[in-house]
Protein backbone atom coordinates (compact mmCIF):
# COMPACT_ATOMS: atom_id res chain seq x y z
CA UNK A 1 0.00 0.00 0.00
CA UNK A 2 3.00 2.59 1.21
CA UNK A 3 5.12 1.11 -2.22
CA UNK A 4 2.31 1.97 -4.59
CA UNK A 5 1.17 5.39 -2.80
CA UNK A 6 4.98 6.24 -2.95
CA UNK A 7 5.87 5.47 -6.79
CA UNK A 8 2.04 7.46 -7.15
CA UNK A 9 3.32 10.49 -5.39
CA UNK A 10 6.60 10.33 -7.15
CA UNK A 11 5.13 10.33 -10.27
CA UNK A 12 3.01 13.09 -9.82
CA UNK A 13 5.88 15.01 -8.57
CA UNK A 14 7.81 14.88 -11.32
CA UNK A 15 4.82 15.46 -13.49
CA UNK A 16 4.55 18.80 -11.86
CA UNK A 17 7.96 19.56 -11.62
CA UNK A 18 8.11 20.24 -15.51
CA UNK A 19 4.62 21.67 -16.05
CA UNK A 20 4.83 23.14 -12.15
CA UNK A 21 8.06 25.61 -13.57
CA UNK A 22 5.96 26.86 -16.45
CA UNK A 23 3.29 27.56 -14.09
CA UNK A 24 5.04 29.57 -11.98
CA UNK A 25 7.12 31.41 -14.35
CA UNK A 26 3.10 32.40 -15.75
CA UNK A 27 2.37 33.25 -12.63
CA UNK A 28 5.29 35.61 -12.16
CA UNK A 29 4.99 37.02 -15.21
CA UNK A 30 0.74 37.54 -14.55
CA UNK A 31 1.85 38.97 -10.94
CA UNK A 32 4.94 41.37 -12.36
CA UNK A 33 2.15 42.63 -15.08
CA UNK A 34 -0.28 43.29 -13.20
CA UNK A 35 1.95 45.32 -10.37
CA UNK A 36 3.45 47.36 -13.21
CA UNK A 37 -0.55 48.37 -14.47
CA UNK A 38 -1.71 48.98 -10.72
CA UNK A 39 1.54 50.96 -10.19
CA UNK A 40 0.98 53.08 -13.58
CA UNK A 41 -2.44 53.23 -12.77
CA UNK A 42 -1.95 55.00 -8.95
CA UNK A 43 1.37 57.21 -10.27
CA UNK A 44 -0.93 58.95 -12.92
CA UNK A 45 -3.59 59.31 -10.40
CA UNK A 46 -0.94 60.88 -8.28
CA UNK A 47 1.59 62.32 -10.65
CA UNK A 48 0.11 65.76 -11.03
CA UNK A 49 0.63 65.86 -7.13
CA UNK A 50 3.38 63.93 -5.88
CA UNK A 51 3.67 64.91 -2.23
CA UNK A 52 0.25 66.25 -2.07
CA UNK A 53 -1.55 69.86 -2.24
CA UNK A 54 0.73 70.55 1.25
CA UNK A 55 3.97 70.25 -0.82
CA UNK A 56 2.92 71.83 -3.61
CA UNK A 57 1.76 75.00 -1.48
CA UNK A 58 5.55 75.40 -0.77
CA UNK A 59 6.44 75.72 -4.69
CA UNK A 60 6.25 79.25 -5.62
CA UNK A 61 5.63 78.78 -9.02
CA UNK A 62 2.91 76.52 -8.58
CA UNK A 63 1.46 78.94 -6.15
CA UNK A 64 2.01 81.82 -8.42
CA UNK A 65 -0.12 79.85 -11.52
CA UNK A 66 -2.64 79.19 -8.91
CA UNK A 67 -3.12 82.84 -7.99
CA UNK A 68 -3.52 84.01 -11.38
CA UNK A 69 -6.61 81.10 -11.76
CA UNK A 70 -7.98 82.11 -8.32
CA UNK A 71 -8.33 85.89 -9.83
CA UNK A 72 -9.79 85.07 -13.09
CA UNK A 73 -11.90 82.04 -12.15
CA UNK A 74 -12.91 81.68 -8.39
CA UNK A 75 -12.61 84.91 -6.36
CA UNK A 76 -15.92 86.26 -8.21
CA UNK A 77 -17.40 83.91 -5.84
CA UNK A 78 -14.91 82.82 -2.79
CA UNK A 79 -13.82 86.65 -2.88
CA UNK A 80 -10.46 88.58 -3.53
CA UNK A 81 -9.04 87.36 -0.28
CA UNK A 82 -10.34 84.12 -0.09
CA UNK A 83 -13.08 85.32 2.68
CA UNK A 84 -16.04 83.55 0.73
CA UNK A 85 -19.63 85.70 0.62
CA UNK A 86 -21.07 87.58 3.36
CA UNK A 87 -23.32 85.11 6.05
CA UNK A 88 -22.06 82.06 4.04
CA UNK A 89 -23.49 79.61 6.40
CA UNK A 90 -27.12 80.84 5.38
CA UNK A 91 -28.48 79.54 2.23
CA UNK A 92 -29.92 81.78 -0.28
CA UNK A 93 -33.41 82.59 -1.06
CA UNK A 94 -33.39 79.78 -3.70
CA UNK A 95 -31.80 77.35 -0.88
CA UNK A 96 -28.32 77.07 -2.13
CA UNK A 97 -25.60 77.53 -0.23
CA UNK A 98 -23.11 80.54 -0.62
CA UNK A 99 -19.57 80.18 -1.57
CA UNK A 100 -17.97 80.05 1.52
CA UNK A 101 -13.97 81.15 2.15
CA UNK A 102 -11.20 79.17 1.31
CA UNK A 103 -9.43 80.47 4.23
CA UNK A 104 -8.69 79.03 7.70
CA UNK A 105 -12.34 80.63 8.36
CA UNK A 106 -13.70 78.27 6.05
CA UNK A 107 -13.82 74.62 5.62
CA UNK A 108 -11.89 73.95 2.62
CA UNK A 109 -9.41 72.46 4.52
CA UNK A 110 -11.25 69.80 6.64
CA UNK A 111 -11.15 68.07 3.19
CA UNK A 112 -8.59 65.84 1.32
CA UNK A 113 -7.02 66.61 -1.89
CA UNK A 114 -8.42 64.26 -4.04
CA UNK A 115 -11.81 65.93 -2.77
CA UNK A 116 -11.02 68.94 -3.17
CA UNK A 117 -9.60 68.73 -6.55
CA UNK A 118 -13.65 66.46 -7.91
CA UNK A 119 -15.38 69.40 -6.42
CA UNK A 120 -13.53 71.81 -8.33
CA UNK A 121 -13.35 70.20 -11.48
CA UNK A 122 -16.78 68.43 -11.13
CA UNK A 123 -19.01 70.81 -8.93
CA UNK A 124 -20.92 69.30 -6.06
CA UNK A 125 -21.93 66.15 -7.89
CA UNK A 126 -22.94 63.05 -6.40
CA UNK A 127 -20.07 61.35 -4.97
CA UNK A 128 -19.64 63.91 -3.17
CA UNK A 129 -22.70 65.29 -2.55
CA UNK A 130 -26.36 63.67 -2.73
CA UNK A 131 -28.11 63.34 -6.21
CA UNK A 132 -30.23 66.10 -7.69
CA UNK A 133 -28.17 68.78 -4.78
CA UNK A 134 -28.74 71.98 -6.11
CA UNK A 135 -25.23 74.22 -6.22
CA UNK A 136 -24.03 77.33 -7.45
CA UNK A 137 -20.30 75.85 -7.50
CA UNK A 138 -19.64 74.90 -11.09
CA UNK A 139 -16.98 72.08 -12.28
CA UNK A 140 -14.26 73.57 -14.08
CA UNK A 141 -13.37 70.09 -15.76
CA UNK A 142 -14.04 72.02 -19.24
CA UNK A 143 -12.25 74.77 -18.81
CA UNK A 144 -9.07 74.24 -16.31
CA UNK A 145 -6.52 71.17 -17.17
CA UNK A 146 -6.03 68.87 -14.11
CA UNK A 147 -2.31 70.54 -13.63
CA UNK A 148 -3.97 74.27 -13.78
CA UNK A 149 -6.87 72.31 -10.35
CA UNK A 150 -3.72 71.62 -8.75
CA UNK A 151 -2.57 74.78 -8.96
CA UNK A 152 -5.26 77.22 -7.72
CA UNK A 153 -5.77 74.07 -4.77
CA UNK A 154 -1.84 74.59 -4.09
CA UNK A 155 -2.50 78.36 -4.11
CA UNK A 156 -5.56 78.50 -1.92
CA UNK A 157 -3.47 75.78 0.71
CA UNK A 158 -0.65 78.14 0.79
CA UNK A 159 -3.17 80.54 2.59
CA UNK A 160 -3.65 78.49 5.34
CA UNK A 161 -1.70 78.77 8.54
CA UNK A 162 0.49 75.81 9.41
CA UNK A 163 -1.88 74.24 11.74
CA UNK A 164 -4.58 73.91 9.37
CA UNK A 165 -2.19 73.08 6.32
CA UNK A 166 -0.88 70.19 8.82
CA UNK A 167 -4.61 69.25 9.57
CA UNK A 168 -5.22 68.53 5.88
CA UNK A 169 -1.89 66.41 5.41
CA UNK A 170 -3.20 64.19 8.01
CA UNK A 171 -6.92 64.27 6.31
CA UNK A 172 -5.56 63.65 3.07
CA UNK A 173 -3.01 60.90 4.20
CA UNK A 174 -5.96 58.86 5.99
CA UNK A 175 -8.23 59.16 3.11
CA UNK A 176 -5.35 57.67 0.82
CA UNK A 177 -4.17 55.17 3.14
CA UNK A 178 -6.45 52.08 2.12
CA UNK A 179 -5.87 52.61 -1.89
C1 LIG B 1 -20.29 81.03 -9.40
C2 LIG B 1 -19.70 81.04 -8.09
C3 LIG B 1 -18.49 80.17 -7.82
C4 LIG B 1 -17.29 80.16 -8.51
C5 LIG B 1 -16.88 80.99 -9.70
C6 LIG B 1 -16.46 79.19 -7.81
N1 LIG B 1 -17.12 78.64 -6.77
FE1 LIG B 1 -16.45 77.20 -5.51
N2 LIG B 1 -18.20 77.18 -4.53
C7 LIG B 1 -19.27 78.00 -4.82
C8 LIG B 1 -20.37 77.69 -3.92
C9 LIG B 1 -21.72 78.38 -3.92
C10 LIG B 1 -19.90 76.67 -3.08
C11 LIG B 1 -20.69 75.97 -1.99
C12 LIG B 1 -21.40 74.84 -2.69
C13 LIG B 1 -22.34 74.06 -1.85
O1 LIG B 1 -21.99 73.68 -0.73
O2 LIG B 1 -23.42 73.82 -2.38
C14 LIG B 1 -18.54 76.37 -3.49
C15 LIG B 1 -17.74 75.42 -2.90
C16 LIG B 1 -16.44 75.13 -3.26
C17 LIG B 1 -15.61 74.14 -2.65
C18 LIG B 1 -15.99 73.24 -1.47
C19 LIG B 1 -15.57 73.94 -0.22
C20 LIG B 1 -15.91 73.21 1.04
O3 LIG B 1 -15.39 73.60 2.08
O4 LIG B 1 -16.69 72.28 1.01
C21 LIG B 1 -14.40 74.19 -3.28
C22 LIG B 1 -13.19 73.32 -2.99
C23 LIG B 1 -14.49 75.20 -4.30
N3 LIG B 1 -15.73 75.76 -4.26
C24 LIG B 1 -13.45 75.55 -5.12
C25 LIG B 1 -13.54 76.51 -6.10
C26 LIG B 1 -12.43 76.87 -6.97
C27 LIG B 1 -11.04 76.29 -6.87
C28 LIG B 1 -12.91 77.79 -7.83
C29 LIG B 1 -12.17 78.44 -8.98
C30 LIG B 1 -11.49 77.56 -9.90
C31 LIG B 1 -14.32 78.01 -7.50
N4 LIG B 1 -14.65 77.23 -6.45
C32 LIG B 1 -15.15 78.91 -8.17
C33 LIG B 1 -19.34 78.94 -5.81
C34 LIG B 1 -18.37 79.21 -6.74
Amino acid sequence: MADVHGRKAAGGERATGVRGRFVWARAAIAVAAIAIVAGAWLWQQYAAQPGGLALAAADPARIEAGAAIYRSHCAACHGAKLEGQPNWRQRNANGRLPAPPHDDSGHTWHHPDRMLFEITRDGMKPPIAPDGYQSDMPGFGAVLSDEQIWSVLAFIASRWSQREREHQARVTRAHEAPR
